[in-house]
């Protein structure tokens, strides 16, 4: 009898290699108690978290907190329904208009992630007979709602406002088009070039969905993203956006201005097949929302951060993803996984965590050691991070 497992021997294969090496198992850490945005307990030390996209620093803050535990008490732990049937209670539609409020848009739909998000308005908006032109460094979930609408991909190469006007230029003028692009893009850190991308895409006639999942809350002069930063927010058809960042929770969510977009609470299945948020979650993310309208202060703390970090990074003789750094992620390229790995172990003993990232969710076979800075993260933590990096990169060899 065949078995279906046999597809996952050459990755069992490198998984068990690595760890017979004594190394600690990088996507199997417990977080034991985790303290404030930026501190948690991990194998009984004090670690400095660097890998959370937790850019806001929301997910201790108190009208936080509190909202969340009064929807608790009030309305108790679960909606068990879907928004079109039992699921759609006081705090989804509050927080709802949270998010028209934040972005100034005509509508906004909550899903239960930002996965579910990207799946389910792009298969529904296009479907078998249209096209759909996406960065090939598109995230998991704009890949994975391309191949449920059966729509025609059109991929070009990552950031290259050229590829993607010849992609346009060769598909039929008549036929249904979505570009699909990101504001900041999660593995490296860079920023599209919207202005003209956007632009490209309106006069080829096609509508446009950015995923703002890494800078709703910091870029732009309201936190709304990218397409605001660069001017081109009124011209976007979607924004997708996700609460596990800078909201501080989790769900995901589509804001539009588009007169019939209603009607995908209807007709998009990842909306109707599936349970909504619990109400906890709704307030929490309403709260946050609103208070992420107010903090000016902390977005230039965190571009402070990011600037600091990427300078002290650079200045120690690491490779990183950006030459200047464009939003919050500052991604360290490694020369392989071993050395990934290897660094990435070190860093934790010296009580830093940051993701390591591997292909195939990174682009051009990578390994990367992704980092993401928190508005909440001191001056010292970033200087403490820094001697981290220096320590560790010696440790490994990364560093002579
Ligand atoms: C660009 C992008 N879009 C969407 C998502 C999905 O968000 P969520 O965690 O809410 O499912 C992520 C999460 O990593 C992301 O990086």
């Amino acid at each position: 009898m065949p078995d279906l497992f046999s597809k996952f021997d050459p990755l069992i294969g490198e998984r068990e290699a690595l760890l017979e090496t004594g190394l600690t198992d990088p996507f199997n850490l417990v977080m034991e108690k985790v303290e404030s945005p930026t501190v948690a307990i991990c194998n009984g030390k004090r670690t400095i978290l660097l890998g959370t996209y937790n850019y806001m620093g929301m997910t201790f803050d108190p009208d936080v907190v509190a909202a969340g535990k009064k929807a608790l008490d009030d309305f108790g732990s679960g909606t068990t329904g879907s928004r079109v049937l039992n699921g759609t209670y006081a705090g989804h539609r509050a927080v709802e208009r949270a998010l028209r409020d934040f972005y100034a848009m005509d509508h906004a739909m909550v899903f239960s992630t930002g996965y579910q998000a990207n799946l389910g308005v792009i298969s529904t908006m296009a479907g078998k007979d249209d096209y759909i032109i996406l960065d090939i460094d598109s995230h998991a979930s704009i890949y994975d709602g391309c191949a449920l609408g059966n729509a025609q991909i059109v991929p070009f190469r990552h950031n290259d406002i050229e590829a993607l006007e010849k992609r346009l230029r060769r598909l039929p003028p008549e036929a249904g088009k979505l570009v699909v692009l990101e504001g900041v893009y999660s593995m490296l850190g860079d920023v599209a070039p919207l202005k003209e991308m956007v632009a490209l895409s309106k006069a080829a006639g096609a509508m446009v969905l950015v995923d703002e999942a890494h800078s709703m809350g910091f870029i732009g002069e309201h936190g709304r993203g990218v397409a605001e930063a660069q001017g081109v927010i009124d011209e976007v058809d979607f924004i997708i956006g996700t609460f596990s960042k800078s909201v501080g929770t989790v769900g995901g969510f589509c804001v539009s201005n588009h007169p019939k977009f209603e009607i995908l609470r209807l007709v998009c299945r990842p909306y109707v097949f599936t349970a909504s948020l619990p109400p906890s979650v709704v307030a929490t993310a309403a709260t946050s929302i609103r208070k992420l309208m107010d903090s000016a202060d902390k977005r230039a703390h965190l571009w402070e951060n990011s600037k600091r970090l990427h300078a002290g990074l650079r200045q120690l003789g690491f490779r990183l993803g950006t030459d200047e750094p464009q939003s919050a992620i500052i991604a360290v390229i490694m020369p392989d996984l071993e050395t990934g790995a290897a660094m990435w172990e070190a860093l934790l003993n010296e009580g830093l965590y940051v993701n390591l990232a591997r292909p195939p969710a990174t682009p051009a076979g990578m390994t990367l050691l992704r980092c993401s800075l928190c508005a909440l993260h001191s001056e010292e933590q970033v200087g403490e991070i820094l001697g981290m990096f220096a320590a560790a990169g010696r440790a490994t060899g990364c560093l002579s």
